[in-house]
């Protein structure tokens, strides 16, 4: 743990500054590449104008991220624990942490994920045949936001009424995850009818009986957490699991258009959509940075951290380092490696056997039943301080 009045606010002498603003429109529209050109200030860098550090390599990301016992989870950038991020997981470190996790990791795990898989290839073909009889859609909302609306809440077992605002409760606790801004202060507007909705679906009282929801409740009764943090448990998956896979579909889709040689190779080879997901978590992230406070003075990777130093882990930018990856910009299914796209280590994604069997099973009925994807027009980018990708992609999908 570190003190309030620990927290660095001066910059160091042992990396360079910026008055650069990382979350305005324009430098969150030209992401990754706006992040990903901090790194040619340096491996690190201060942010004047918000009193902490920016790492940009993939390599002293990977480190840091799961190094809990020198960089907390419990203070970061931006972090204010009186806001609508529900204060488990993400903001803890041991033991709390994995008293939270191993409970909410019962029902995510590849076993007990596997059973949705079938229900999820039905509602994938349909949503593709939709598309295509339209031809020209928007990947995002009638792709990736109709996929993902549909499954996981059907699987969570919530109504479908509404369910839709369940996007704006993610963006509006995505955009805490940055600085209180005017695009925070909009999205909380936005957010006011989710936060209702999500508030309402997420007691006992109302869940569908017997539904993963109900399940995740249930924990309380057999005294693993409260009543009161199974419900942050229900509602840590709403903020974290929705925007994050629309995005990443939607963002698949983008990187698959921009370099239309992919396709053709995922049509011979359906096995490369798995390549296709992994290469959308270096290239167009849908997480955009996770937050750590240094807990000791420590050298990593050659930047110099002392405690109580706020740190922003630039997945965007650790995605396209030269050092890690050869022709960074490019889009490419056929790349092998790991990347931080989901993290690394005890906080490493909860839900990313979720999100990539979602990803999959969509990206198959594409695979199966179009013979191209290609551009339709501008694309505009969502506008969030942490969560990365497009808000509107249009594309024109040609029938196998
Ligand atoms: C492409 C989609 C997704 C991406 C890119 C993504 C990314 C991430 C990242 C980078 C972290 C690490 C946080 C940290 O180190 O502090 C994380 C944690 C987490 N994610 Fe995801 N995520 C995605 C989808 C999902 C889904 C579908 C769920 C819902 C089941 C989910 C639930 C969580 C939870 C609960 C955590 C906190 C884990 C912990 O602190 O131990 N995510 N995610």
């Amino acid at each position: 743990m570190i003190a309030p009045d620990e927290i660095k606010v001066t910059p160091p002498d042992t990396m360079p500054r910026t008055d650069a603003d990382p979350f305005t429109r324009d430098w969150i529209a030209a992401l990754p590449e706006s992040d990903a050109s901090l790194a040619r200030l340096g491996d690190a860098v201060w942010l004047d104008k918000y009193d902490s550090i920016a790492v940009m390599r993939h390599e002293p990301v990977r480190k840091i991220l799961p190094d809990w016992r020198q960089f907390t989870s419990t203070a970061k950038p931006f972090y204010d624990p009186f806001t609508l991020v529900p204060p488990i997981l993400v903001v803890q470190d041991p033991p709390d942490h994995t008293i939270a996790r191993d409970a909410l990791m019962r029902f995510l795990s590849p076993a007990a994920l596997a059973p949705y898989r079938a229900a999820f290839a039905a509602d994938a073909e349909r949503i593709v045949d939709a598309a295509l009889a339209k031809g020209t859609v928007d990947a995002v909302t009638d792709i990736a936001a109709a996929f993902v609306l549909k499954v996981f809440p059907d699987m969570l077992g919530m109504p479908q009424e509404g369910r839709a605002l369940i996007l704006d409760f993610g963006d509006a606790a995505f955009n805490t995850v940055g600085p209180r801004n005017a695009i925070f202060e909009a999205s909380m507007v936005r957010a006011g009818p989710a936060f209702e909705w999500v508030d309402h679906h997420t007691r006992r009282d109302t869940v569908t009986p017997g539904s993963l929801a109900a399940r995740i409740l249930g924990l309380s009764d057999e005294g693993i957490v409260t009543e009161e943090e199974a419900e942050f448990l229900i509602r840590a998956t709403l903020a974290a699991g929705f925007d994050t896979t629309v995005l990443g579909i939607a963002n698949i889709i983008g990187g698959l258009v921009r370099f239309p040689e992919n396709w053709p190779l995922m049509r011979e080879n359906p096995a490369l959509v798995k390549n296709a997901v992994n290469e959308m978590l270096r290239y167009d992230v849908p997480a955009r940075m996770q937050g750590r406070t240094a807990l000791v003075d420590i050298e990593v990777e050659g930047i110099k951290f002392r405690r109580g130093d706020q740190i922003s882990l630039l997945l965007t930018a650790a995605g396209r380092d030269e050092r890690r990856w050869a022709d960074p910009e490019r889009f490419d299914v056929t790349r092998t490696g790991a990347n931080v796209g989901f993290g690394g280590g005890i906080h490493i994604c909860m839900g990313q056997v979720l999100a990539r069997m979602e990803s999959e099973v969509i990206l198959e009925a594409l695979v199966r039943k179009v013979a191209a994807i290609e551009p339709a027009g501008e694309g505009e980018r969502f506008i969030n301080n942490a969560a990365v990708g497009w808000k509107h992609l249009p594309v024109r999908l040609v029938a196998a």
